[in-house]
């Protein structure tokens, strides 16, 4: 029962008016729609309406002390969601909006206390892929999104993760391709006391710092898991357990050359045991990976490129049936932070020192 439209974002105005418009009366009629943006899908819901911001938590399995990102179509809307804008925000907006950052603002009083699980403030996004404006602005009202997939599993980069991962509990899935960034949006906390990275994203902190001169890197801490602290509550003192991929991972930290060498002798010992091992590298790993027999996914060469894929890899290699996924790490400059903190999780914070 869940339909999916295919829509090319580059011929949006010409085509697919019908299209946007049904969609966007689902959404004013409380319903859920899947919509594609830069970073990863969204599962969008009416921000206005608590009724129907609470079928994403069902949908998902998200526990309600997990708030949800609005997503707006222009910036002058900020002025509806939030109750005092700092001229730091409208400078942020200037510079990145519409993109992958996400501002935590004072909540104005229009936003429903389950959007912000009862707290003061509210994360707000203005998304740049033309479906997800053309939506938002069809339906004329802020759509609250967190990521398309089931609680724990990785965020969806495509129409078919979302698919995999919802299908039956959503009626409609917007198909516009693959996500171009492919992690989601940063989280930069404007209450705080000094701005704050909650969640390095698409946008990296030295753009950030055009800006915010002073800003820090997110501490150890905040790079853990922004699921972490929910996960804390829920179950104390087990904060690592390991929640996506639902194959164990492990990320192997130092040089290129150590990391291909401890990479490949862990792919021998376990391939000894039996076990089928998946390695999530980049193409200048590929030749020495060829002859190892593991199931190689390579997430290509640049920054961009390995954020673009990176969920599709640990998706892929999951559906191949391995018993085990290796990854390597990544230089930690732009985008690097954010794929950094995206292999803490997947792997659990299993991480391999050489
Ligand atoms: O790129 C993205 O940000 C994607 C696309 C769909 O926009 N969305 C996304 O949403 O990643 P989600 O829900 O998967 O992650 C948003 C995170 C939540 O885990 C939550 O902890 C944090 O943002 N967040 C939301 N509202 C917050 C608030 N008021 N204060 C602190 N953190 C908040
Ligand atoms: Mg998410």
């Amino acid at each position: 029962e869940t339909q999916i439209i295919k829509i090319d974002p580059n011929h949006l105005d010409e085509h697919y008016t019908q299209q946007i418009a049904y969609a966007a009366q689902l959404l004013r009629a409380g319903e859920l729609v899947v919509l594609p943006t830069e970073t990863v899908y969204g599962l969008g819901a009416n921000a206005l309406d608590a009724q129907a911001a609470e079928q994403i938590f069902i949908a998902k399995g998200r526990p309600f002390s997990d708030p949800l990102i609005v997503h707006i179509a222009d910036k002058h809307e900020l002025e509806n969601i939030v109750s005092v804008v700092p001229e730091t925000a409208w400078k942020l907006a200037a510079a990145f909006w519409p993109g992958p950052l996400t501002m935590i603002l004072p909540a104005g009083p229009r936003v429903p206390g389950l959007i912000t699980s009862g707290l003061p403030n509210v994360a707000v996004r203005m998304p740049a892929h033309p479906i997800a404006r053309a939506l938002i602005r069809a339906a004329g009202i802020p759509v609250a999104a967190p990521s398309a997939n089931r609680f724990m599993h990785v965020s969806p980069t495509t129409a078919q993760h979302v698919y995999a991962d919802l299908k039956g509990r959503v009626p409609l899935i917007l198909d516009g391709g693959p996500c171009t960034v492919g992690v989601e949006s940063t989280i930069l906390d404007l209450c705080a006391e000094v701005p704050t990275i909650l969640r390095p994203g698409g946008i990296g902190l030295e753009a950030l710092r055009s800006v915010l001169p002073q800003l820090q890197p997110p501490s150890p801490r905040q790079m853990q898991d922004e699921e972490d602290h929910m996960l804390a509550q829920m179950a104390p003192g087990q904060m690592r357990i390991h929640y996506s991929p639902s194959v164990p991972a492990y990320l192997f930290e130092g040089s290129v050359v150590a990391m291909r060498q401890a990479m490949l002798a862990e792919v021998q010992a376990r391939q000894t045991q039996g076990e089928l091992v998946g390695v999530l590298i980049a193409d200048e790993d590929l030749s020495a990976f060829q002859e190892s027999g593991a199931i190689i996914y390579s997430l290509g060469h640049t920054p961009e490129q390995i954020a673009t894929r990176l969920f599709a890899g640990l998706r892929t290699l999951e559906e191949a049936g391995v018993d085990v996924i290796l990854c390597r790490n990544y230089s930690e400059h732009g985008l690097g932070l954010a794929i950094r903190d995206r292999l803490l999780k997947a792997t659990g914070g299993k991480v391999k020192k050489l």
